[in-house]
């Protein structure tokens, strides 16, 4: 069972919406890809249920809410985010190996990379257009400009950050500032999306919105911060997919990097000299795994999230908005931390 973000009022309407708007494609093996990557289907094509958090689409239909305008208006700009997050999500899976996610086989592992690659490239494809259908709410041209060039860049940094995420599995020595750039970056830049778009979807305002997409960010920080904890800590039974695979695959994420910098001199060259080897056998995994708990990386992490949040709540309360769904999102940010899936 996925945790469950703490806001759903939303999330009925936000599915049908988002079933409505992708029709089928063809060939039928496209449809039958897309359909079982957004939990719609099964791989044999027969109906479930067992989609993401959506916690991009929740945080910008609470922004729109937040800056004064009915969330529905921001329903396009919801549904292109998380269209681009699960393309991300199946070009992720590609380039992590990874072989599961929420409790099902990931997309390559059933369909092969090649048709995977085409399965993430389709949803990208999707989300320009729905996007636009901004127009269709009311919204000014203008403004639906300023959001496709906002959702454009975003996608483009998240990208960038991927890169960067791919090329410290090479490096040993990624230190903590170099971490927070890559995440702010690949997981960052879509919650900075998500905010953004809310306001610009609900009042046009360029300023407002560069200010909630900045606490977005930070949002998305914290939140991988925690996504790196699970992959170390996380409860498999929860998480839905296998733990220890990150240090497997020798990625800085944030526990790896604190020990890499923080510990004392001994641990600090023993990790190093692990993490320079091409690949990790299983006595490099259990040492990895023992001299983490050592360090207590654990709680270095949950302090660094737990931080980040503070601070975007902060700023959260520095913004005029609506009291309620100021609430919610802060409500929102909170479960950002202590969720176990
Ligand atoms: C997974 O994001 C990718 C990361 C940025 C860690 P989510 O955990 O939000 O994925 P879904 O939407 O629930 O599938
Ligand atoms: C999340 O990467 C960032 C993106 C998908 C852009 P991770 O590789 O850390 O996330 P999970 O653990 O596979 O969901
Ligand atoms: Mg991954
Ligand atoms: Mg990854």
């Amino acid at each position: 069972m996925l945790s469950v973000p703490p806001v759903a009022r939303h999330r009925r309407e936000f599915n049908e919406y988002l079933r409505s708007l992708i029709r089928d494609q063809q060939p039928w093996l496209l449809s039958r890809m897309i359909r079982y990557h957004l939990g719609w289907e099964d791989a044999e094509g027969r109906p479930e249920d067992v989609g993401g958090k959506g916690l991009r689409p929740t945080l910008c239909l609470l922004a729109c809410e937040a800056a004064g305008a009915d969330w529905r208006q921001a329903l396009p700009a919801a549904a292109a985010i998380e269209l681009v997050h699960n393309f991300s999500l199946i070009h992720d899976d590609i380039q992590d190996r990874d072989t599961e996610r929420h409790h099902r086989s990931t997309v390559w592992s059933i369909w092969g990379e090649a048709q995977a690659i085409n399965a993430g490239d389709a949803l990208l494809a999707l989300a320009r257009p729905i996007l636009l259908r901004l127009a269709d709410e009311g919204v000014p041209a203008a403004t639906v400009i300023e959001a496709a060039r906002v959702l454009d860049g975003s996608t483009l940094e998240m990208v960038a950050g991927q890169t960067q995420d791919i090329a410290f599995e090479g490096k040993s020595d990624v230190d903590v500032p170099a971490y927070l750039q890559m995440v702010r970056q690949k997981t960052g830049a879509l919650f900075d999306c998500a905010l953004r778009l809310g306001v610009l979807a609900a009042i046009g305002d360029t300023e407002l919105a560069e200010r909630m997409g900045r606490i977005g960010r930070t949002f998305g920080t914290a939140f991988q911060i925690r996504d790196d904890l699970l992959g170390v800590w996380g409860d498999e039974s929860k998480t839905g997919k296998a733990t220890g695979v990150d240090i497997h695959r020798r990625k800085k994420s944030l526990p790896v990097v604190y020990a890499l910098n923080e510990a004392n001199q001994a641990t600090i060259e023993q990790f190093r000299k692990i993490y320079e080897k091409p690949t990790l056998d299983g006595d490099d995994l259990s040492w990895v795994r023992r001299s983490l708990d050592e360090i207590d990386a654990r709680a270095y992490c949950e302090r660094q999230a737990s931080e980040l949040k503070e601070s975007a709540v902060a700023e959260l309360a520095r913004l005029e908005l609506q009291p309620e769904p100021r609430e919610e999102l802060i409500r929102t940010a909170e479960f950002l931390l202590e969720r176990e899936s």
